[in-house]
């Protein structure tokens, strides 16, 4: 049996000089009737392959010239310095194996994003592509380790569900055999609450579905949703998770992902006060105030922040904003309404830096049970339908409370990407749902 090398693990003194096995892709090639220059691509980045032709037998010759960009196969030489080749060695073939040749590759330079969508599945494999994925394994990753960290058990709600719970027009209906009336979840949320009573802190990672009708940066119809709900939870509970979460996982990805932050280009600058500074924080109240002070945008009092009002104020800040007291109208009807200001709800919103929208949606849970009835009423829903959530609050309620986190909003800021679509391997829009 062959033992194969990553790349990485070629590219260093230690290894000059020594015969080795490589596999993987060409990334790309070149060549002459006496040479040919093959970039092997893996997982772990490049390598230049340098075939002589009076150096090695008439098969690998034959081999080398006829791969393709992205023809799989696999290669033993000698490792060399050469501080001019990407990664700073080479490799002198001695043989190669091609595995697949296959067709040309479809993807070339300078193509039209519709036609790189189209090409989703092969598009996976660019330099760009891969270190998001890398990246979106850290931000997983560390989502994990923070909960666990605190002691939290993961848990899962159903998929398929019977009621709305975060606004009935961004709902999913499914037909469920010959039933009406079934739903892909918006949020675990009304399916977790009961799980309180026995776990106490508990948290997921899980698909979420929003029938958005809007072509944005920030929104899918599909994406991947990390939440938590916390029995005893106050609202400043929920706030501190919600920016420590934040935190670990900017800090984590910094930590073990440079390369990949360097290939995106990202500007690390701009990640790092969110590590070493307090969020900035206000209400909705005084949020309308600095709009006003700052931009000169006069919003009614009642009105919810729209993105492009979130986008200005993520603009005069470094940091994450943390915003709360949101009018009772504007949010979902399970939050807890404000003893000072009962016009208001213990809602929080945590909008990113650089204009890339809502990271995290939270609050503390109302328990009162008839103003859940009456709230679900007002919003036009028939509390019948929730009644097994509704005895949550006849049985040993408890205060408690909980966010969700957009897993490729938080992708997308920290990759600084342009698009939300590029923070999912498959994106999932009003427009595409293929491949
Ligand atoms: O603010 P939302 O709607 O809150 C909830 O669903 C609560 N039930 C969560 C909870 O308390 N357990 O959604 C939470 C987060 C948003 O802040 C945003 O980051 C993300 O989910 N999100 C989306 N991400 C991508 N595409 C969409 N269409 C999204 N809609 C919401
Ligand atoms: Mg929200």
């Amino acid at each position: 049996m062959t033992d194969y090398l990553h790349i990485k693990d070629v590219q260093k003194p230690e290894m000059e000089g020594k015969e080795v096995s490589l596999r993987g892709w060409v990334y790309r090639t070149r060549g002459s009737s006496k040479m040919q220059f093959i970039v092997l691509r893996d997982v772990s980045g490049i390598i230049q392959c340098t075939t002589i032709q009076k150096e090695v037998d008439e098969k690998t010759w034959k081999s080398a010239e006829e791969l393709y960009v992205e023809s799989s196969f696999t290669v033993k030489g000698i490792v060399r310095k050469d501080d001019r080749a990407p990664g700073g060695y080479e490799l002198t073939v001695k043989e190669l194996e091609p595995i697949c040749i296959g067709e040309p590759f479809p993807i070339a330079k300078d193509l039209s994003p519709e036609f790189l969508a189209d090409q989703r599945h092969l598009w996976l494999r660019s330099q760009k592509m891969s270190s998001i994925l890398k990246i979106r394994s850290t931000v997983f990753d560390a989502i994990h380790e923070y909960f666990r960290s605190q002691k939290f058990y993961e848990y899962h709600s159903p998929i398929f569900q019977a009621v709305q719970c975060e606004g009935g027009s961004s709902l999913f209906s499914v037909d469920y055999f010959e039933e009406k009336g079934v739903f892909l979840a918006q949020t675990w949320q009304l399916y977790a609450e009961p799980a309180i009573f026995a776990l106490e802190k508990i948290y997921t990672i899980s698909p979420s579905f929003r029938a958005e009708k809007s072509k944005t940066s920030r929104h899918l119809t599909e994406y991947w949703h990390a939440e938590m709900e916390g029995a005893w939870f106050t609202f400043e509970d929920v706030i501190l998770h919600g920016e420590q979460l934040i935190k670990y996982i900017v800090k984590k990805v910094i930590e073990e992902r440079q390369e990949e932050l360097k290939i995106l280009d990202r500007d690390i600058e701009k990640l790092k006060p969110c590590i070493e500074k307090p969020f900035v924080r206000m209400t909705y109240s005084e949020s309308l105030k600095i709009l006003k002070d700052k931009y000169k945008m006069k919003i009614e009092w009642g009105k919810d922040l729209r993105t492009i009002e979130e986008d200005k104020l993520s603009k005069l800040y470094d940091t994450p904003i943390i915003i709360t007291h949101y009018p009772l109208e504007v949010k979902a009807f399970y939050m807890t309404q404000d003893e000072e200001d009962p016009r208001t709800v213990h809602g929080v919103d945590f909008i990113a830096p650089e204009g890339y929208g809502e990271l995290i949606g939270g609050s503390e849970r109302e328990s009162d049970i008839e103003k859940i009835k009456q709230r679900l009423i007002d919003q036009k829903e028939d509390p019948k339908q929730y009644e097994f959530y509704l005895d949550t609050r006849k049985y040993g309620s408890v205060p408690h409370g909980g966010f969700g986190l957009g897993v490729e909003r938080i992708i997308a800021w920290i990759c600084g990407l342009d698009t939300i679509k590029d923070a999912i391997p498959f994106p999932r829009t009003m427009t595409r749902y293929k491949p």
